[in-house]
């Protein structure tokens, strides 16, 4: 129960690799706010979580709204008095070679998956510097690191978090705020699911550990930097079967 105390935000946890953040955190004692646009399914994961004996609420957060984020912020400190540890995990895909690309749809994944980042630690890290701790983590992606065919949105905004996080890292360091991101290989949820068998096969075959990853891999390394990880910052910790070296 390294985490007992602590309360964490974790948005897009209603399902996928948030959910099992959301988890490993809550099984580490720390309470969960479940912040995710889709609130039906949010407040079934909150409420598995509080089984787990921590307290959980779900909070609907269109993460890429700027007002959305306030006042979502707003509810977990009226509910939990303060957040410590903001792991920013929501993120979307809208794939496309570059010159088909639609511009909103450039524009939709670098709000949802970079400008989120921003609003979300603007908003929280005051909370973090009053206490003088904090743990954020960025949920980056291996694609940020090697581009991919149909992804010039997603890998633009994937290595735009990793700048982010290592600004963030830099400027909130004194105030013993550690700020990381996590690149994940590719993961089995829903965001994969739509990948056909054959790509998935062709995808394994570039993985040394020869499997896709599962969103408890990228959990475990999440839990490691938020209770085990003082003096790590500015790191990009790659979880990917080491398909990327
Ligand atoms: P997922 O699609 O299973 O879950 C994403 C969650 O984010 C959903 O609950 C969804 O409702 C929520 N969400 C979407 N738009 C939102 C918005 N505007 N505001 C608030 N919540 C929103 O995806 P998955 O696979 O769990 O991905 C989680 C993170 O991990 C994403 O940032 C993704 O880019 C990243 N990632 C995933 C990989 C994979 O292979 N699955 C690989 C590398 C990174």
């Amino acid at each position: 129960m390294k985490l007992k105390g602590r309360v964490a935000l974790v948005t897009g946890s209603a399902q996928g690799i948030g959910k099992s953040i959301a988890e490993a955190l809550a099984k580490e004692g720390a309470d969960v706010i479940v912040s995710d646009i889709n609130i039906e399914l949010a407040k079934i994961t909150a409420n598995e979580i509080s089984g787990l004996g921590v307290r959980s609420i779900a909070v609907k957060t269109n993460v890429a709204d700027a007002n959305d984020v306030a006042a979502s912020v707003d509810q977990a400190v009226k509910e939990f008095g303060k957040i410590d540890i903001l792991i920013n995990n929501a993120g979307i895909t809208k794939d496309n070679l570059v010159i088909r690309m639609k511009d909103e749809d450039w524009d939709a994944v670098l709000s949802v998956n970079l400008r989120s980042m921003f609003l979300c630690t603007k908003a929280i890290a005051p909370l973090m510097m009053k206490n003088r701790w904090g743990r954020i983590v960025n949920i980056a992606s291996i694609v940020g690191e090697m581009g991919n065919f149909g992804q010039a949105n997603y890998s633009a905004a994937k290595a735009g978090a990793i700048g982010l996080t290592k600004t963030v890292a830099r400027e909130l360091a004194s105030r013993g705020i550690t700020c990381n991101a996590i690149a994940p290989g590719f993961i089995d949820t829903a965001m994969t699911q739509k990948l056909s068998d054959d790509v998935k096969k062709r995808l394994s075959e570039q993985i040394p550990l020869t499997r896709l990853g599962t969103p408890e891999d990228i959990a475990k390394a999440v839990v490691f930097l938020c209770a085990d990880a003082d003096y790590i910052t500015g790191q990009v910790v790659n979880v990917n079967g080491g398909m990327y070296m």
